[in-house]
């Protein structure tokens, strides 16, 4: 399979149509940044590495069709697009850690031919697709540390390279550790309502040899305790510097049931992840997103509920997590002191 999100030689962008997997591997070709935009807004391209580079393939589109506006009309254009990008989805802070980049670019060149702009902008959304795949790399590697033979590792959502544009963060952790472990084990949630886990992570691990077994997700702490699941791992949309963590809604339900068995928990993220802007987990904005999604399963109307709520994540305070595994190390008991020293670490 081709990488989730590239560009074609004429330099549009082709992006994989999660929404049709497992079923049916469809990209789609985007001419322009509001369709890169719609393609994040229903999750064509989720999980939040891959909204931060899907987001700066889209600045770089922003440029298309303003090769002949006056050089202060296009800045105003230009970054009020860059806006519009960053603000497709409120979560993963990614996003907006991706276009910050763009609108740096653009302040220290303001005056330069759109044409110069247009460079920077390609060299740079193909730089934040390249880095990102190495810190997978290293995440991968860093967080097998944690397994051993046998075990039995729970992961929710989808983690993997359909998340990022390596082998993933958790999920990549999961597959540099089936490698390096016999008897490795996993359970994968559902993830209501739009059912990350049972689409594209069950689909990831088959592709990857790895054993993986289905659960719906009112079913893990029961599995939790009778299968005797050894540790925990999860992605993160966004990470406050006291180690607060936003992620897929019902992450922090599987933290608070493998604190009450005593299982490890654990969070694998790229520090592009960390915001150093928000000092705790309350002040991260959670995404509201359509009932519909909740009324449905696969499209098909499965309740007439009237009052419906649908929050795309959920907080996991810093006491319920074991250790946070990033492309610099593990950072075991994650706590203010020992996040604010990675701050200007980060690609
Ligand atoms: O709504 P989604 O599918 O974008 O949510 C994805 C998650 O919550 C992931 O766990 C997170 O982005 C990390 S992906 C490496």
């Amino acid at each position: 399979m081709r990488d989730i999100i590239y560009f074609s030689d004429s330099k549009t962008v082709f992006v994989l149509d999660q929404t049709l997997l497992p079923f049916k591997v469809h990209y789609v070709e985007a001419k322009s940044y509001k369709v890169v935009i719609k393609l994040i807004k229903n999750l064509s391209i989720r999980g939040a590495p891959a909204i931060g580079v899907a987001g700066s393939f889209a600045a770089y589109l922003a440029l298309r069709g303003l090769s002949r506006k006056p050089k202060d009309e296009l800045l105003n254009i230009v970054i009020g697009r860059l806006r519009e990008i960053a603000f497709a989805r409120p979560t993963a802070v990614n996003l907006t850690w991706s276009i910050k980049k763009f609108e740096n670019i653009l302040n220290s060149n303001i005056g330069k031919s759109f044409k110069f702009l247009s460079k920077l902008f390609y060299i740079e959304a193909l730089r934040i697709f390249n880095e990102e795949k190495k810190v997978s790399l290293l995440i991968s590697r860093f967080g097998s540390e944690l397994f051993s033979t046998n075990n039995k590792v729970l992961t929710h959502c989808n983690t993997g390279s359909l998340a990022t544009t390596g082998p993933g963060t958790a999920l990549g952790v999961i597959k540099e550790a089936n490698k390096k472990n016999k008897g490795l084990q996993v359970f994968a949630t559902e993830t209501r309502p739009l059912l990350q886990g049972s689409r594209l992570t069950v689909w990831e691990c088959e592709q990857n040899n790895i054993d993986c077994t289905l659960l719906t997700d009112s079913m893990a702490s029961h599995i939790i305790k009778e299968k005797k699941i050894d540790l925990a791992i999860v992605g993160a949309d966004r990470i406050a510097v006291n180690g607060d963590v936003a992620n897929k809604i019902g992450t922090y339900q599987l933290a608070i049931v493998c604190k009450y068995h005593k299982i490890p928990f654990y969070v694998a993220a790229p520090l592009s992840t960390f915001d150093f802007e928000c000092d705790e987990g309350k002040m991260i904005q959670i995404e509201e997103r359509s009932s519909e999604e909740v009324l449905k399963i696969g499209g098909k109307l499965v309740s007439k509920a009237s009052k419906i709520v649908n929050p795309a994540f959920d907080i996991t305070p810093n006491k319920l997590i074991s250790g946070i595994v990033t492309e610099k190390g593990i950072i075991i008991n994650p706590s203010k002191k020992k996040i604010i020293k990675f701050k200007d670490c980060c690609y």
